[in-house]
């Protein structure tokens, strides 16, 4: 069990946005209560807490059985024998934990997890879709919902988008919905040299979106020897400046392995505020925007849910959904692993 003192360390270093928001002792002492009652909570009922890298750092660093990104998160999900999974993040993650344990309860604390590409297209689109471009491969990001996944025929995420498209025997593709990660891999595998028909739809990251090159190219003339780093939902000019691009956990496990001591961040500032605290010798910088979603977590709304939870929070999938969403986000696992 994590102590107001063990907490304090993780956060200290943490310093995003304002230099004078900083958590203090005393903050992690008032969150105690909060944290205690969760973890008796969880032995109670055999709970486990998933934790997006974008989730607030007092709920990552104290209640988190797991934490990573939406890739490593369903892994956990699909292994784990817990009774209840509570998945701090956005809707369709836990959705996605709910498609690979129908049996399980899963509950989702987020009062308001929408994301703006799940939230972008609807399996009506998919449906029409499929029947104007007959003979392709749909190929969905993780962010979509339930319904958007029994429309298609492989998942993917971030941190494998690149290599599944590239491995699916098919040359033509449909990619949705993140128009600016599917030019990345247009880019992406016409450098490889690999000939593929990638239509796409138009969605957008509302965080990602914003980026633009010019702030790499200010970044490299102020910080010699800075390494820059950037998420694939970032258009294709800030993905071309980048240094190394990939999902928030190789993100964070490319700063673990790297020689270098200072590094720029074009991803949700909750990274960047993970990667202080985890690495304190090393110097980060960021462009800082908050995505409104993964931030309307609370401790507060996790003790809610162990205790009563609502119907809202309560994560139901009808069950030939769930099958046919089973089916393509288990094609991911096929071609990832
Ligand atoms: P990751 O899978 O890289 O954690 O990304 C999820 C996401 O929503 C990024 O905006
Ligand atoms: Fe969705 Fe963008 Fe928020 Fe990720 S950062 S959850 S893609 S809105």
């Amino acid at each position: 069990m994590v102590t107001a003192e063990k907490l304090y360390e993780k956060l200290k270093n943490i310093q995003v946005g304002n230099p004078i928001c900083q958590f203090t002792r005393e903050h992690c002492e008032l969150l105690l209560p909060t944290i205690e009652r969760i973890e008796d909570l969880k032995r109670e009922k055999n709970a486990i807490i998933l934790v997006h890298n974008y989730v607030a750092p007092q709920i990552f660093y104290s209640v988190a059985d797991y934490t990573g990104d939406s890739y490593g998160l369903s892994k956990k999900a699909k292994e784990s024998d817990a009774d209840i999974i509570i998945f701090a993040a956005v809707r369709f993650m836990a959705e996605t934990a709910k498609i690979l344990n129908p049996e399980k309860t899963v509950l989702d604390p987020n009062p308001n997890g929408g994301c703006s590409l799940a939230d972008g297209i609807t399996a009506q689109d998919v449906i029409r879709l499929r029947k104007e471009f007959p003979g392709y491969t749909f190929v969905c990001y993780i962010n979509t919902t339930a319904e958007v996944k029994a429309q298609c025929d492989v998942c993917v995420t971030s941190s494998n988008v690149y290599t599944i498209i590239e491995k699916i025997p098919n040359d033509k593709i449909y990619f949705l919905p993140d128009k600016l990660m599917g030019e990345n891999v247009i880019n992406h595998l016409k450098e490889k040299g690999v000939n593929k028909d990638i239509r796409l739809w138009d969605g957008t990251c509302y965080v990602h979106e914003e980026y633009q090159p010019e702030s790499i190219d200010q970044v490299r003339r102020n910080f010699e020897g800075v390494e820059i780093l950037v998420h694939p939902e970032c258009n294709s000019s800030v993905v071309g400046k980048a240094d190394y691009v990939g999902s928030t956990s190789q993100m964070l496990n490319h700063v673990r392995e790297s020689q270098r001591d200072s590094f720029f961040l074009l991803t949700e500032c909750g990274l960047t505020g993970l990667l202080q605290s985890e690495f304190p010798e090393k110097t980060f910088a960021g462009s800082c925007t908050l995505c409104k979603y993964m931030k309307s977590n609370s401790l507060e709304d996790i003790l809610n849910v162990l205790e009563n939870p609502s119907p809202h929070s309560i994560i139901e999938i009808d069950p030939e959904t769930q099958r046919r969403a089973l089916n393509c986000v288990n094609q991911m696992f096929r071609y990832a692993d």
